[in-house]
């Protein structure tokens, strides 16, 4: 337990990033009403903007707090026209860098459909699944695979003949993961919609490639740690088409860094849109947390995005900090948060376009802040 409070070094980034961290902050200070300040919020700019006005991604000091602060909330990255000279996307420093320097090795993404929340396919509003068969968690490895910066170009009289990205997978990467997903399974203690049966499934792609054959083999030497969790394994091809058809048959999902990327785009579907993922990349002892739907630029300034995902980012990174500081205090305004975001979510007052509705970004705060107060009393 802190008495002076946990710093949190916040990265408003491109973008809405600003616009529904902005919430997030008013979400925040309205959980701490009433008592000492549990936590206190430093913002730093930076992005892809960013570097097109100053010619840098970030400051110093920007980049400092991320390795001192307690924990990191960021809103997004990328801008239009926005790249670095070797074509890398400006403010990379501040999600996959961040990622690599603190070697936040498991990206922890919860997909889990809430009552009074609404999903689109192909334009239009669907019962297709419901909020008893959607809870599930992807874990996806953070530091390697596909985005090892191991990576680079042929060129012959000026033109690109060959382009080569080197799929790195190592023991201890994908053990750590690995294991982190079963621990997950067994905290989550809850298991799959199905059966309560707690269940990892292993993604990949072991019928083809040598590095997934290694990652599974390495599920197995971990797995045989976990009698209680049951082993599970699919092709990512497959899982795509499963994830959709039966998502109450999955309780944690581990896969390497790129397929975790793709599949759990596709599993934000199940559970409203994107405007409701949200993600928390841990190592041992930094964590960084984001709602995964990006920057959106055209949608900017306009007051128009969902806030849910930046509301349940900064829900798992107070969790996680209690966990981490074993500090009571922290997992119960996790859970408050987690009680007022359901309500307001199951008595559909805080619709924002994507939800068929025209309830504003700043209102959509405003209905949580109030229901955050009326838990109170
Ligand atoms: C994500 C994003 C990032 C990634 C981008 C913005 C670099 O897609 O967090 O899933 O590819 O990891
Ligand atoms: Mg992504």
């Amino acid at each position: 337990m802190k008495d002076a409070g946990y710093s949190i070094a916040v990265y408003p980034g491109d973008g809405t990033g600003p616009e529904v961290l902005r919430e997030g902050e008013k979400v925040l200070a309205a959980l701490a009403e009433g008592g000492p300040a549990p936590w206190h919020l430093t913002r730093y700019p930076g992005g892809g903007k960013y570097y097109l006005e100053t010619g840098r991604e970030w400051e110093p000091e920007a980049a400092a707090a991320a390795a001192s602060a307690d924990a990191i909330l960021l809103g997004a990255v990328g801008w239009p026209g926005a790249t670095l000279p070797n074509g890398d996307i400006a403010g990379r420093a501040l999600v996959l860098g961040v990622r690599e320097e603190l070697d936040l090795y498991a990206n922890v993404r919860p997909c889990k459909l809430y009552p009074g929340v609404r999903h689109r396919i192909s334009g239009a509003y669907h019962e297709v699944w419901s909020p008893k068969n959607v809870d599930l968690v992807i874990v996806r490895e953070n530091t390697e695979g596909l985005y090892t910066p191991a990576h680079g170009r042929l060129t012959r009289a000026r033109e690109t003949e060959v382009a080569v990205d080197t799929r790195v997978i190592t023991r201890k990467g994908s053990e750590r993961v690995i294991r982190y997903a079963f621990e997950l399974a067994r905290s989550r203690g809850r298991g799959a919609p199905l059966d309560a049966k707690l269940r990892v499934t292993c993604v990949d792609k072991a019928n083809v490639l040598e590095g997934c054959r290694f990652f599974r083999e390495t599920y197995d030497r971990v797995a045989a740690e976990y009698p209680d969790v049951e082993r599970d394994y699919a092709y990512v091809d497959a899982f795509t088409q499963w994830l959709i058809r039966e998502p109450e048959r999955f309780d944690v999902v581990v896969a390497t860094n790129m397929m975790g990327d793709i599949i759990s785009d596709l599993a934000s579907v199940l559970q409203g849109g994107m405007g409701f993922a949200a993600g928390g990349n841990v190592g041992e002892s930094h964590a960084m947390f984001e709602p995964i739907h990006g920057s959106a630029p055209k949608y900017a300034g306009k007051n128009q995005v969902n806030p849910f995902a930046t509301f349940f980012a900064i829900e798992q990174m107070v969790r996680w900090l209690g966990q981490r500081h074993s500090d009571a205090r922290l997992t119960g305004q996790a859970d408050r948060l987690e009680r007022a975001l359901a309500a307001v979510l199951a008595g559909g007052t805080a619709r924002t376009y994507d939800q068929g509705g025209h309830v504003s970004t700043s209102a959509a705060g405003d209905r949580v802040v109030e229901e955050i107060r009326a838990g109170r009393r």
